[in-house]
C-alpha cells in the first residue's frame, strides 16, 4: 500500500529527493568555474524517479517515482538544457486526479484489495535512455519505451520500435555495439511461463530479430553483457511469489525473495543467431549491473560486474526514498572469466574492495577490450547503511589503480557518463550531475576522464535540483 509521508528527513542528501523536480524549458547554463572544452561536443541524457510523492501519499520504492530526463546540449561554447516529465498516461491520469491511482514495481495501487487485479501498473518512465537517430527513448524494464523529441524532451509517446506489442517489455540496459550500431535488449514476459525475449535492432532502433528463452527462475533480470559475439545473461536466484502478486495484494518488489541454493544462472547467446550457445550454473550472487564484457586472446568471455552477497540492496533501495536508508547492502566490482562454449565460470575475482555502482565504460568500447571501468563509488570511512555513493571513481585493469574524484562530504555526483572527444577519439569526458546539499542546488561537472582527481575542467549551474536518477547516456554531435 501507499505509506504515509515521514517526516523529518535525517540526511542531508534527502532535500534532493524531498521535493519534485521541477521542470524547465531550454535553458543557458552559466559557468561556474572552469571553461568548456571544445571536442566536447554532443548531449547529455539523464533519467531518473523525480516525483516521490502526490500529496500526503508517498511511493513504496525509489523505483515507483516518475521519470523525468534532464537534456544537457553542449554546442560550440554554449551549454543549454532541459528538464522534463515523461509524459506517461499514467503520469497524466495521475496528475489530474491529484493523487496517485495505480501500483508499481514497490507499491500496489490504491483502494480496495479485492479491486486491485484490474489495476494496470503505472510505466514509470524512469531508469534510462537510449539516444537513436531521429529520437530519445525513455526506458523502463516492465514495459515499452517512450519517445521523446531529442532537444526539447517533448514526449511524443509509446514506442514499439516496429516489434514491440503492448505487452512485451524493453528493458533500461541495451547495448549498442559500437563498429556496427546494432542494438541489443531483452524484455522480461511474466506468464504461466518466465520467457527472456532478446530483441535484435539496426541503427535506428528498429528491431529486426527476436527471439523468447524460456526461463526455469528470473524474477529479477535487469542488466546483460555483450561481449564480441555473445550476449551473456547472469539470473540471479531470485524467486516471485506469484499469487499475492496476482491478487493484488503484494507488490513485484515485495513478491520477489532470496532463494540462493538455486545458485546463478549463466545464460549464453549468439548475437547472430539470438539462439542459446550454453548454460552454466554457479554459486549465487546478486547483481544490478555489468560494467562491459569482451573476449580475450584465450577465446574466454571477460566481464565486470558490481556484486551484492544477497537481494537486500532492493530493501536500501526503498529505503533510500524514505530519506532513511538503514541496510546495510554494499556491492563491489568484480571480474569474472567464462567459457562461453559450457557456460562454466573459471574465475570470480574481487578487484575493488570499495561500496561502487553503476559501473560504466566508453561507448566505443561496449562489447570490446576496454582497460578502464568508471563508476560511482562510496567515500572511504562513510556508512555504507545510510550514506548514498558521494564521489565516482576509475578502475585501471592495467595497473591495478583506483583513481577516485572525491567531491567532499556534502556533494553527490550522480553515475559518470564518459563523452568520447569530438577531436580526439583516444581521449574523452566524464560528465556528471552533483547534488550540493550546502546549497541545495545541482551543477554539471565536467572532468578530463584521465585527471579525475584534479579538479573538474568545467562547473555549470542548474536552474533547479535535479533528483537523485540511475542512469544516462552521451549522444555526440
Ligand atoms: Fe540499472
Amino acid at each position: 500500500m501507499v505509506g504515509t509521508l515521514q517526516t523529518p528527513q535525517t540526511h542531508p542528501w534527502a532535500k534532493a529527493i524531498a521535493k519534485p523536480g521541477q521542470e524547465f524549458p531550454l535553458t543557458n547554463l552559466p559557468i561556474i568555474a572552469g571553461a568548456i572544452p571544445t571536442g566536447l561536443q554532443g548531449s547529455l541524457y539523464r533519467n531518473g524517479p523525480a516525483r516521490l510523492q502526490r500529496g500526503e501519499m508517498k511511493v513504496g520504492h525509489w523505483f515507483d517515482g516518475d521519470g523525468a530526463i534532464l537534456a544537457v546540449h553542449f554546442a560550440e561554447s554554449e551549454v543549454r538544457a532541459t528538464y522534463k516529465y515523461v509524459q506517461t498516461a499514467g503520469y497524466q491520469a495521475e496528475n489530474e486526479a491529484g493523487k496517485y491511482l495505480y501500483g508499481n514495481y514497490g507499491m500496489t495501487a490504491p483502494g480496495a484489495v479485492w479491486q486491485q487485479w484490474r489495476k494496470p501498473s503505472k510505466n514509470a518512465a524512469n531508469t534510462s535512455v537510449l539516444a537513436l537517430p531521429d529520437k530519445l527513448l525513455a526506458l523502463w524494464e516492465g514495459g515499452r519505451p517512450h519517445a521523446l523529441d531529442l532537444e526539447t524532451l517533448t514526449t511524443r509517446g509509446e514506442e514499439d520500435l516496429q516489434g514491440l506489442t503492448k505487452k512485451l517489455a524493453y528493458s533500461a540496459h541495451p547495448k549498442r555495439d559500437p563498429i556496427t550500431g546494432e542494438i541489443f535488449n531483452f524484455g522480461m514476459s511474466f506468464g504461466r511461463q518466465i520467457s527472456l525475449n532478446i530483441y535484435k535492432s539496426d541503427k535506428t532502433g528498429k528491431i529486426i530479430q527476436s527471439t523468447a528463452i524460456p526461463l526455469q527462475f528470473g524474477a529479477m533480470v535487469h542488466d546483460f553483457v555483450l561481449a564480441g559475439q555473445y550476449l551473456i545473461f547472469c539470473i540471479p536466484p531470485v524467486q516471485m511469489k506469484a499469487l499475492p502478486l496476482l491478487a493484488g495484494v503484494s507488490s513485484y518488489s515485495d513478491a520477489c525473495y532470496w532463494q540462493p541454493e538455486l545458485g546463478t544462472k549463466i545464460l549464453v547467446v549468439d548475437r547472430q543467431t539470438l539462439s542459446v550457445v550454453s548454460q552454466g550454473e554457479t554459486e549465487p550472487w546478486f547483481q544490478w549491473h555489468f560494467g562491459n564484457g569482451y573476449i580475450n586472446a584465450d577465446g574466454e568471455v571477460v566481464l565486470d560486474l558490481v556484486r551484492y552477497s544477497d537481494f537486500s540492496t532492493n530493501q536500501y533501495l526503498k529505503e533510500v526514498a524514505t530519506g532513511k536508508p538503514e541496510t546495510l547492502a554494499p556491492g563491489t566490482l568484480w571480474e569474472m572469466r567464462l567459457n562461453p562454449q559450457t557456460g562454466k565460470v573459471k574465475q570470480m575475482e574481487l578487484v575493488v574492495n570499495r561500496g561502487c555502482e553503476f559501473p560504466v565504460v566508453s561507448p566505443l568500447e561496449v562489447g570490446l577490450p576496454s582497460r578502464y571501468t568508471y563508476m560511482s563509488a562510496s567515500r572511504k570511512g562513510v556508512d555504507f547503511s545510510t550514506e548514498l555513493l558521494g564521489a565516482i571513481a576509475r578502475f585501471d585493469y592495467e595497473t591495478g589503480t583506483l583513481t577516485v574524484a572525491d567531491l567532499g562530504s556534502t556533494r553527490y555526483p550522480s553515475e559518470p557518463i564518459y563523452a568520447p572527444d569530438r577531436e580526439h577519439s583516444d581521449r574523452g569526458w566524464i560528465v556528471t550531475v552533483v547534488y550540493d546539499s550546502q546549497n541545495d542546488t545541482s551543477e554539471v561537472w565536467v572532468y578530463d576522464s584521465d585527471r579525475l582527481d584534479a579538479e573538474p575542467i568545467c562547473r555549470l549551474a542548474l536552474p533547479s535540483v535535479i533528483p537523485f536518477g540511475f542512469h544516462g547516456t552521451w549522444k555526440s554531435r
